[in-house]
């Protein structure tokens, strides 16, 4: 797990007019990278973005790309999102596929593996994998919308979960993403998370830079 705090905005809440502009302003807002949600229209009841516009943030110069597949068979997908340029490929628990086979094919094409928990979903459904990933995303909203609100509930399975891998001296990170802004955020980091995505509180600040330093500064005094 690393130290610092990781900030990623969500793509999803950005102007899909300018989306290139969009991640820009993250580059420099002093974001550590940006978050791409694929919806398949079937594993979530919505539609969002293809490998192209992963390709499209590709060109934006040492942004990390953290894709995030909310959808039903990541198998037949996986690849075209590692040509786009992902550097982080996440992809669910509830997903109809070999999931170890998935995330071997994500890690063997250099990219860093992560694996998704539903809110509903219980952290034991993911005890023999913990070892082979590089990232655990707890969704903090059902996922397929923006804007929605924190799931409180979700905490204690942050905090169950940190603690598996402390016990095991397992590095990988915790992430949580949905309904996250300064303090929820900072409740995620205090049940143990380290990566926090925002879409809505990030994009609708009039200050993206001042905010993200924001979240950051109370997370810290949490
Ligand atoms: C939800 C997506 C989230 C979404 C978060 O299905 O996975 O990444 O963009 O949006 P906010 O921060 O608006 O809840
Ligand atoms: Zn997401």
């Amino acid at each position: 797990m690393s130290e610092k705090l990781t900030i990623y905005p969500s793509l999803l809440a950005a102007d899909f007019g300018n989306l290139e502009t969009a991640c820009r302003t993250v580059k420099t807002s002093g974001a550590d990278g940006i978050h791409l949600d694929v919806m398949d229209g079937h594993f979530v009841p919505n539609l969002s973005m293809g490998p192209q516009v992963v390709e499209m943030a590709s060109r934006v110069e040492g942004l990390h790309l953290n894709t995030h597949l909310m959808v039903t068979h990541p198998q037949n997908l996986v690849q075209s999102f590692i040509d786009a340029g992902s550097h982080t490929i996440l992809i669910h628990i509830e997903a109809d596929c070999d999931v170890k086979q998935v995330l071997s094919t994500i890690k063997a094409a250099g990219c860093r593996t992560g694996i998704t928990l539903n809110p509903a979903t219980p952290a034991s459904s993911i005890t023999d994998i913990l070892d082979v990933v590089d990232e655990v995303l707890c969704m903090t909203v059902v996922p397929g919308f923006g804007g929605q609100s924190f799931m409180p509930e979700v905490l204690p399975k942050i905090a169950e979960i940190r603690a598996a891998l402390t016990a095991r001296s397992l590095p990988a990170d915790i992430m949580v993403d949905g309904g996250i802004n300064a303090e929820t955020g900072a409740q995620c980091v205090a049940a143990g998370a380290n990566i926090l995505v925002a879409g809505t509180f990030l994009f609708r600040s009039s200050d993206m830079a001042a905010e993200i330093e924001n979240m950051r500064s109370v997370a810290a005094g949490s």
